[in-house]
């Protein structure tokens, strides 16, 4: 390749500086939109894709979307030793899509072109969006390369499930752009901060929306809980590197980007879901609405009515309390588990009775109505502790109240992350 003037050079200044890494799959494609997200929202972006990644995408395409000109190897414009400036001034990198080829160079540390050499000498968080069919991303060798990465504090976003090259269904898919992008914008955020993917290394499993107890084939009681705050405690417990299981009832909400999302629908279901996953969880985090009680006989054929006689009072029994269930059982050893309580009044009394009742380490209080919390994009809270600790998080975003519940939980997890 020629010799190129960086004409993007002045533009960028004072902007963090993102590395987006490509490697050589059809999903390169969906990196110009994540290169569009970066540059649109202030950042400054230098795309290096490896050489076989260029088949994919062209090197035009990536200059016009950054503003930089593309290398890919470490032999072009060598006076400026790129191969190890452009890792050492980079406040992220991110490689989307990253193959089973690149994870297991970046694993091993080999540096044998621009990108892998970046790789190494990168000092800011890195993250990895890999994308490739599911028997490459389930075959040993890359998992243990994912391992090694997320033991050493990468931020590998777990593949989306879906259609894949060719016929293919199943775990492979690169994650929308704008799923990447936020993980991103975290990830920066929290490079910024120091803090880094504290929870890498970590399983944690999240409850989140509502459950619902059938009555007949067409009815069920239910709840209005939407699942936002669980998702968020799901997405921000991705974002700072964790293994995520959300086992998620009835919402209507996508599946957040590098999350195994578990389906399900009534209180049973949950539990059944909730305790498999939770058997080798480092945290539980019950965000979901349960139902205490469920109809006591479910009629396999729709209820009708009876003439104009009134209606047979409705038989509920009631369910398993699975907040306390997890609470007594903690099947490894140093698990944190935390619960949510919705209350509509006397609000901290109700919170503090319900910790010491159901036996966890935190509980997440906050005054639910009408109007407030359920739907809504804000919430505030007070996390109470087990340890008579009291944290209030005011009004706003439920990512915010999400971060303050995982400081929480980092802050109790035993020392040795495991993986
Ligand atoms: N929870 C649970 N199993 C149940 C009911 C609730 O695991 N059968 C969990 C919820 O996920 C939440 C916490 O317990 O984390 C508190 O839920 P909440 O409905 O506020 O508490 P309840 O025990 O149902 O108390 P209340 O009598 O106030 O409804």
């Amino acid at each position: 390749m020629t010799q190129q003037r960086d004409e993007g050079q002045a533009a960028a200044a004072g902007k963090p500086k993102v590395v987006l890494g490509v490697s050589g799959g059809i999903a390169a494609y969906k990196a110009c939109e994540l290169a569009r997200r970066l540059t649109e929202s202030g950042h400054d972006v230098r795309a290096v894709p490896t050489e076989s990644a260029l088949h994919f995408v062209g090197a035009a395409t990536w200059s016009a979307l950054t503003g930089h000109p593309v290398a890919t190897e470490v032999w072009e414009s060598v006076h400026e030793v790129p191969h190890v400036r452009i890792g050492q001034s980079a406040d992220l990198v991110v490689v989307a899509p990253a193959t089973a080829d690149l994870l297991a160079k970046a694993a091993h540390g080999l540096a044998d072109d621009l990108l892998t050499n970046t790789l190494l000498t990168a000092r800011c968080p890195v993250v990895f969006a890999p994308a490739m069919h599911t028997e490459m991303w389930e075959h040993p060798a890359t998992q243990e390369n994912v391992a090694t990465l997320r033991r050493r504090g990468a931020l590998v976003i777990e593949p989306a499930v879906g259609r894949l090259t060719g016929k293919d269904t199943g775990k492979g898919r690169l994650p929308d752009p704008d799923a990447i992008f936020d993980v991103c914008r975290r990830a920066l955020l929290r490079g910024a901060a120091g803090s880094g993917a504290d929870l890498a290394g970590r399983h944690v499993v999240v409850s989140a929306g509502g459950t619902r107890e059938p009555l007949d084939p067409v009815r069920f009681l239910g709840n209005r809980s939407s699942g936002k705050q669980g998702y968020a405690l799901a997405r921000t417990a991705a974002a700072r590197g964790a293994r995520v299981t959300l086992v998620s009832a009835n919402s209507a909400l996508p599946d957040p980007a590098g999350v195994d999302v578990v389906r399900v629908g009534s209180t049973l279901e949950l539990r059944e879901a909730v305790t498999k996953a939770a058997a080798e969880a480092d945290a539980v985090v019950m965000a979901a609405a349960v139902a205490d009680f469920r109809p006591a006989v479910y009629a396999t054929g729709k209820i009708k009515k009876k003439d104009d006689r009134e209606p047979e009072p409705l038989a509920l029994v009631r369910n398993p309390d699975i907040l306390a269930e997890l609470s007594a059982s903690r099947p490894r050893s140093g698990q944190v588990v935390v619960g949510f309580a919705a209350e509509t009044d006397d609000v901290l009394p109700h919170g503090r009775a319900k910790l010491a009742a159901k036996g966890c380490d935190l509980l997440v209080v906050n005054e639910v109505g009408e109007s407030k919390t359920f739907g809504s994009e804000e919430n505030e809270a007070v996390v109470l502790g087990a340890d008579g600790s009291e944290t209030p998080v005011p009004y706003g975003p439920k990512e915010t109240l999400a971060e303050t519940v995982w400081d929480l939980i980092a802050e109790r997890l035993p020392a040795a992350p495991r993986e």
